[in-house]
């Protein structure tokens, strides 16, 4: 709690140790520079998604991308990129030593090729990777899953569970000792599943996937601004990650899928998949850990489970979050674009606050 100068009573505030973003899309070029002061204001670190174009599937783009990253912060601001590489067919088991030696690559990303946004590049058979999988699971390089499968003929809203089962369940049984992250998982199925898979198998969870049923999606129309991949499933799912990520099992921690898309591109024919929250990504986990009334297992969930999963310290410094409704704005700039954001004139309940940590 903070005191409030004249001796009036604690405002209503959050202090955690500071958490860190372990899955996020930060682009590159004007729209990195437009998104990354979000993130790094949160968050002491951040798992970057490579999924650029063209992809980071090499060690040395991975370093180049991370210049960019560093470049583009405010200046004077404490945040570290932690680098993942995309997974192709193409991907040598040399690849992998070259991003273990490096020290910046935290992760290596498989995309099921159509799968989601920019995963064209991605893997077609995971048979083909198993070369690399071995090195990973060797070297203890984590492996990152966009957990859908891309047969276009699965309904849409089974993608995952199918997925699940046909190829990550025996992926897993195939390598005994393969770090793996289920990220943004959706489902029941999931939650299931992750919470009874041997040891070192974690999932990351999404606040949108935490506050929302895929209702939100067709609300009095359809809205793009709420369409995700993987999409937002049924009440019975929120309702079991939510139990998950409020439940202090270290296997589900934060990982907020932020995904920046210009507004033609949301506001369009052909909606692009991705929800940008990273401008109030804690403040909206907050609410939703406010509503189980579990305020209390935020910090562990956001700054402590995916710092132990990757093996790194958690952090010495704190930040602290108001009880104090504000409302984003309709529009941030993106670059030449403009980005419209999750909660865009809509109140969130928790704000940052300026330095009473
Ligand atoms: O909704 C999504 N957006 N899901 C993904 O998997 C990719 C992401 C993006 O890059 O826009
Ligand atoms: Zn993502």
């Amino acid at each position: 709690r903070c005191a409030q100068p004249g001796g009036q009573a604690p405002m209503n505030t959050l202090t955690l140790q500071r958490p860190d973003d372990w899955h996020v899309h930060l682009r590159d070029g004007a729209a990195l520079a437009a998104v990354v002061k979000f993130t790094a204001q949160r968050f002491g670190r951040a798992i970057v998604m490579p999924n650029l174009k063209p992809a980071v599937t090499t060690a040395a783009a991975a370093r180049a991308y991370r210049d960019r990253i560093l470049a583009a912060l405010p200046a004077g601001t404490r945040f570290e990129p932690l680098l993942t590489l995309y997974l192709t067919d193409a991907t040598a088991p040399d690849e992998i030593d070259r991003a273990k030696a490096g020290g910046i690559v935290h992760g290596v990303k498989l995309y099921p090729a159509g799968a989601t946004t920019h995963s064209d590049e991605g893997v077609t058979d995971i048979s083909r990777t198993y070369r690399v999988l071995a090195r990973m699971q060797e070297l203890g390089m984590p492996l990152l899953v966009h957990g859908e499968t891309a047969n276009a003929d699965v309904d849409v809203f089974d993608r995952e569970t199918h997925f699940m089962e046909a190829q990550l369940r025996p992926l897993i049984e195939r390598f005994p000792a393969l770090r793996v992250v289920f990220e943004h998982i959706t489902t029941a199925d999931a939650v299931a599943f992750v919470a009874a898979a041997r040891p070192g198998v974690a999932a990351t969870i999404t606040p949108q996937h935490l506050l929302h049923n895929r209702n939100a999606i067709f609300a009095g129309g359809i809205r793009p601004h709420y369409y995700c991949l993987p999409i937002l499933k049924r009440e019975r799912d929120r309702q079991a990650l939510l139990g998950a990520a409020t439940g202090g099992n270290p296997r589900f921690f934060l990982g907020t899928d932020s995904a920046p898309h210009e507004r033609a591109a949301k506001q369009s024919a052909c909606c692009c998949a991705g929800m940008f929250t990273a401008h109030a990504a804690l403040e909206l986990y907050a609410e939703a850990f406010e509503s189980a009334g579990r305020l209390d297992r935020l910090e562990a969930f956001a700054g402590h489970f995916g710092a132990d999963f990757y093996g790194l310290p958690r952090h010495e410094d704190k930040i602290t979050l108001i009880k104090e409704s504000w409302t984003p704005p309709e529009t941030y700039d993106f670059g030449d674009g403009e980005l419209v954001p999750y909660r865009a004139g809509e109140p969130v309940a928790w704000r940052l606050a300026g330095g009473c940590a």
